[in-house]
């Protein structure tokens, strides 16, 4: 149907053809994937994170759908850098024709091992390179999320900066934090263009028969419709604490659902566990539903609705 709706979005200099943003993880890294994706409408891709060396993940169980929600704990699978370099690049090559943006994604454990990991992501040119400081399922090798405070959230973005010049960068923040607010604000201060906000949120599901937990990791990190009015919360909090664009991400299931994420403050909308519960046209579906309502209310662009909610 021809649309005379606007759709299109910025992330600073970054412009998207409609304001869905394929979550980090959630398809993992395979160029195929990652172009059938972007196929299926998204207005941007994220990588699967990477860090610095290979990683097996967690032993089965990692992942099991509850009653509100998903809880996963993968427990950050992936290839080492040198491979993902290559897999971006092909990915990269795939997605250019379609006008598509490429993020990145990385991980590490410590600020050396970060500033490495950017140094060798950056030759790929990647749109935007997101760095996740707030995976909630590796504590017993990381210790505490740098996202859990302000003073070692803006560490790590002023060492990720430092090293990747020109190429813009997120910080993905945890939402199990009392004031994401004022961790907002640091990283901005520190240099971060954007911020993605949320991760998942720690949580347990139990097995009264077995009597254990489900994951193999014991706890594991909530996505899914559990998350939404956090991330609502999150997102609205940061977009009243800093000017730079926010990508809200947690819950977005449906078209409605990303019409509140942009109400709540953000220029984009991250979407992941909608493709478990929707399959791969999920952001097909998003994308009518979006329009519908636009219409139903009279409303011409996304751009003209970001922040909405923060107003009234
Ligand atoms: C299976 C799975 C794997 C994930 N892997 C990553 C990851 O590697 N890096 C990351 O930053 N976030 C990862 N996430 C978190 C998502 O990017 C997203 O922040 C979270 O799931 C909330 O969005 P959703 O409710 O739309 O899924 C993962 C989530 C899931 C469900």
């Amino acid at each position: 149907m021809p649309s005379d709706l606007d759709l299109s979005t910025k992330l600073g200099d970054i412009a998207m053809k409609n304001p869905l943003v394929l979550a980090s993880g959630v398809m993992g890294t395979s160029p195929t994937l990652l172009e059938r994706a972007a196929l299926s409408g998204t207005g941007a891709i994220t990588a699967k994170s990477c860090g610095l060396k290979q990683r097996e993940g967690h032993p089965n169980p990692v992942m099991v759908a509850w009653e509100h929600g998903l809880l996963n704990a993968i427990g950050l699978t992936n290839p080492g850098v040198d491979e993902e370099v290559e897999l971006l690049e092909a990915t990269k090559a795939s997605l250019k024709p379609l006008g598509v943006p490429l993020f990145a994604s990385i991980f590490a454990g410590s600020l050396k091992d970060f500033s490495f990991v950017a140094e060798k992501i950056k030759k790929v040119e990647p749109d935007l390179i997101e760095v996740n400081i707030s995976c909630p399922n590796v504590h017993d090798e990381f210790g505490l999320p740098f996202a859990a405070n302000p003073e070692s959230a803006a560490e790590v973005t002023k060492v990720v900066k430092s090293e990747v010049g020109n190429i813009p960068i997120s910080i993905k923040l945890a939402p199990n934090v009392p004031n994401i607010g004022v961790i907002a604000e640091a990283v901005e201060k520190a240099g971060a263009d954007m911020i993605t906000a949320v991760n998942t949120m720690p949580g347990m599901v139990i097995d009264a028969e077995a009597a254990r937990p489900v994951l193999s990791n014991k706890t594991g990190g909530i996505s899914g419709p559990a998350l939404k009015p956090i991330a609502l919360q999150c997102v609205a909090q940061i977009a009243r604490s800093v000017s730079v664009p926010i990508i809200g991400t947690g819950g977005i299931t449906t078209g409605r659902d990303a019409i509140e994420m942009i109400m709540a403050g953000a220029s984009a909308v991250g979407v992941g566990s909608a493709l478990w519960y929707r399959g791969p046209e999920a952001f097909e579906l998003i994308l009518d539903e979006i329009r519908v309502f636009m219409r139903a209310h009279s409303m011409d662009a996304i751009k003209e609705i970001i922040g909405k909610a923060l107003k009234n």
